[in-house]
């Protein structure tokens, strides 16, 4: 399965990026990178370093967008990721650099190159996937499948009481992307809030020696602690790895199709993906605001042990570099 990873790493973003490395099924055209947990020059230098780590730079790393659409970047997010968005680990530089293309254009090109083979696969605000879109409306025709890990559907966001913070990040791209007839998946709170791992597992998982390891789980020490802090939790749940996990075994998930609009207003609901979930045409003369917009595939259930256990395993039986 050919896909590109669009990422803000961040790091639970880390987590997913060494999980999809640890699966022969992905073969990764590149990381596109975003701003989101930490600024976009930083989630750069961190998608490098952690491919580097995994003896991986092969892989093309592209730089994307530095804020939303319509607002300034709100900044790092160092509470829940660290300063440098790697849990304060400020481990050394890579001596890769990214590609002289923008995310967007990296996404156009293989998606144009491989059509119908992509798979998107979208960790942190959605603007370069809305810039991509923008680039060249065709895409839409010919990416395999988009998927991202944002917003909520049936639940209470993690910002603040009603939004998630990827599409909170930039309301106005999500819902872009929203309007599109792409097929779409959302893996958004719904379920990522129902896969735990314990503190006990992220131990577990630390203990195999590897560069990449090193880096992913000293980074978890920092999350774990602001969980403990904020949530009362001895383990996190697993956001992005969560689309990784629905990609490799879709039975462990629940489904369902709604179109979804994004609250752009700048009211208390701004970045709430809100589904249409009941068909009130019977009320004559009332306007219809989801009219014609796509449905999407909406994750709504999961069994979370079973996601974590499969994540476990492919982590337990993955080979990576021990030095770097
Ligand atoms: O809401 C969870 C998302 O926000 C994840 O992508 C995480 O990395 C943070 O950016
Ligand atoms: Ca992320």
């Amino acid at each position: 399965m050919k896909i590109i990873i669009d990422t803000d790493p961040g790091i639970d973003d880390g987590l997913a990026i060494m999980l999809a490395l640890a699966c022969p099924e992905f073969d990764i055209l590149g990381l596109t990178t975003i701003f989101g947990n930490v600024p976009v020059e930083l989630a750069t230098e961190n998608a490098l370093r952690l491919l580097d780590l995994a003896g991986r730079s092969d892989i093309p790393v592209s730089q994307g967008a530095a804020k939303s659409w319509e607002t300034p970047y709100g900044g790092a997010k160092s509470a829940v990721h660290g300063e440098d968005g790697q849990g304060n680990l400020f481990s050394p530089t890579s001596a890769q650099k990214p590609l002289e293309t923008t995310a967007a254009e990296f996404i156009v090109s293989q998606i144009s190159k491989f059509p119908n083979e992509v798979t998107l696969i979208a960790l942190g605000p959605l603007t370069n996937l809305a810039d991509a879109l923008k680039h060249d409306p065709e895409i839409q025709h010919k990416v395999k499948e988009v998927l991202f890990m944002g917003g909520n559907a049936f639940c209470a966001g993690n910002t603040n009481p009603v939004a998630e913070a990827n599409i909170l990040a930039d309301p106005e791209a999500a819902d872009f992307v929203l309007g599109h007839h792409w097929p779409m998946t959302m893996v958004g709170l719904d379920v990522t809030q129902k896969t735990y791992i314990p503190s006990k597992l992220i131990a577990e998982l630390a203990a195999i020696p590897s560069a990449i390891g090193n880096q992913v789980f000293g980074a978890y020490r920092h999350y774990l602690k602001f969980y403990k802090e904020v949530n009362q939790m001895d383990g996190t749940w697993i956001h992005d790895s969560s689309v990784f996990t629905y990609l490799l075994n879709k039975e462990l998930y629940r489904t369902s199709e709604y179109p979804i609009l994004v609250e752009t207003a700048d009211c208390i609901s701004r970045g709430k993906t809100w589904p249409s979930i009941k068909d009130y045409s019977f009320i004559a003369g009332q306007e219809n605001p989801w009219l014609g917009r796509p449905k999407v595939n909406i994750c709504d259930d999961v069994n979370g042990k079973k996601a974590v256990s499969l994540l476990k395993n492919r982590l337990m039986n993955a080979t990576f570099p021990i030095e770097k």
